[in-house]
């Protein structure tokens, strides 16, 4: 039994000191002398290998279209293409140019963007092979304006979803009418656009929240039952993509994704189609394979509450504050393992705005000037959402073995 609930093969505690993909971050974090995320190639290839073993039990044809959004870094891309193992989700025409020049080719690439303009798409048809899923009845019109009879995927919003904790903000269908994808009342008018230009809809699309758990499995079935519900008037049609947002634990308390389960709905929902299964999982693959490790600046205690500092803000990693979804503080080097020693604290960023703290009420050992904290879980939808705010948005990345 780990003694905590994050420690896992390639990431715990070896004397004192914390280990990630075989090396001591403390180490890492002093030489890089600044924020440093670290990013570890074997666990992403794990990642993928576990979600593509999963699907492989479905019977189905399946592809895996990694979601860029969730993290860019060249290097990371590079290393997923030199794979071959799986392609690539984007969603804007400078993903594309980033994709291609990472080493994808434009076939193994799946387009599903929103608010697309008519200079988006101009970028976007020039490359044949590329797959592009409609967000819009107009998006469909201007394709069909451009390039008549081409074939494309239609994204449709089910009206149902999920996401982390159930939380609304990480639903994208459900109850509340989201921007995402064409609804069954406009259904009947975006597929007579499609007629009226000769598109030929061979894909169909959702995706309908992020980090679902098991315990959101139920939602989540009902809403691949409804999304495939528009199968019916799509004789077309070769390949279904599920969308994204297979969660990871965030919390001591959350419990991993099932995925055997989670490829047992599939296979039973896709069970008698002849259809290929794609999946764009941007989180799953990458979040738990990054880390941003950050350095305490002061330590200092305020009316009652501890703080400690760090030398990064929330604009380097948003989605805590944006999305409640925390990155676990872990002092890469604790001050003895004592655990009488440990205080309930809360972590503050270097960012002049009253929302920029990392944790609050969380217990860490004793921490000084010059240690450093990693904050796990900041692989996916960290850097790539990171800003200048403060013009304290520099950091490093490394890609490790
Ligand atoms: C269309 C689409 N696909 C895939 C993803 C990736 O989601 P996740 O990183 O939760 O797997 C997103 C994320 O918002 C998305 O909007």
């Amino acid at each position: 039994m780990s003694e905590f609930w994050w420690e896992r093969a390639d990431l715990r505690y070896e004397s004192g000191r914390l280990v990630f993909a075989g090396c001591d971050a403390a180490a890492l974090a002093e030489e890089a002398d600044g924020p440093l995320y670290l990013y570890s190639a074997a666990r992403i290839q794990a990642n993928l290998d576990r979600v593509a073993a999963a699907l492989d039990t479905t019977g189905c044809a399946h592809r895996i279209y990694y979601a860029m959004k969730a993290n860019r870094n060249p290097a990371l891309l590079a290393m997923l293409a030199m794979t071959g193992r799986c392609g690539i989700d984007i969603c804007s025409p400078r993903e594309l140019d980033h994709a291609l020049a990472q080493g994808f080719g434009a076939d193994q690439i799946s387009f599903t963007g929103t608010g697309v303009s008519r200079r988006d798409l101009a970028h976007l048809l020039a490359h044949d092979g590329l797959t592009i899923n409609c967000d819009s009845i107009g998006m469909i019109r201007r394709i069909g304006e451009q390039t008549p009879g081409r074939a494309i995927g239609i994204r449709v919003n089910p009206a149902r979803g999920v996401g982390y904790g159930d939380s609304e903000r990480l639903t994208y269908a459900g109850a509340r009418t989201t921007k995402f994808g064409i609804y069954r009342e406009q259904w009947g008018e975006a597929l007579a656009v499609a007629r009226q230009y000769r598109l030929r809809v061979t894909s169909l699309h959702f995706h309908v929240g992020c980090g679902y758990l098991n315990d959101q499995l139920e939602s989540w079935e009902a809403a691949l039952a409804a999304g495939l519900s528009f199968l019916d008037d799509l004789p077309d049609v070769r390949v279904v993509n599920i969308g994204g947002g297979l969660g990871l634990p965030h919390r001591a308390t959350d419990r991993p994704l099932d995925l055997a389960l989670w490829a047992g709905l599939l296979r039973r929902h896709f069970a008698g189609r002849t259809l290929e299964i794609a999946v764009e999982p941007g989180d799953y693959i990458v979040k738990d394979a990054g880390m941003l490790i950050l350095g305490v600046t002061n330590v200092e205690t305020k009316r009652d509450t501890l703080f400690v500092s760090v030398d990064g803000g929330f604009n380097l990693h948003p989605e805590p504050v944006f999305y409640d979804l925390p990155c676990e503080p872990v002092a890469c080097a604790p001050r003895g393992a004592d655990r009488a020693t440990w205080r309930d604290c809360t972590i503050a960023g270097n960012i002049n705005e009253a929302l920029d703290l990392w944790a609050e009420d969380v217990t860490m050992p004793p921490l000084e000037e010059g240690d450093f904290i990693a904050f796990l879980n900041a692989g996916g939808y960290g850097a790539a959402m990171s800003s200048d705010h403060c013009m304290r948005g520099a950091f490093q990345e490394i890609l490790l073995d």
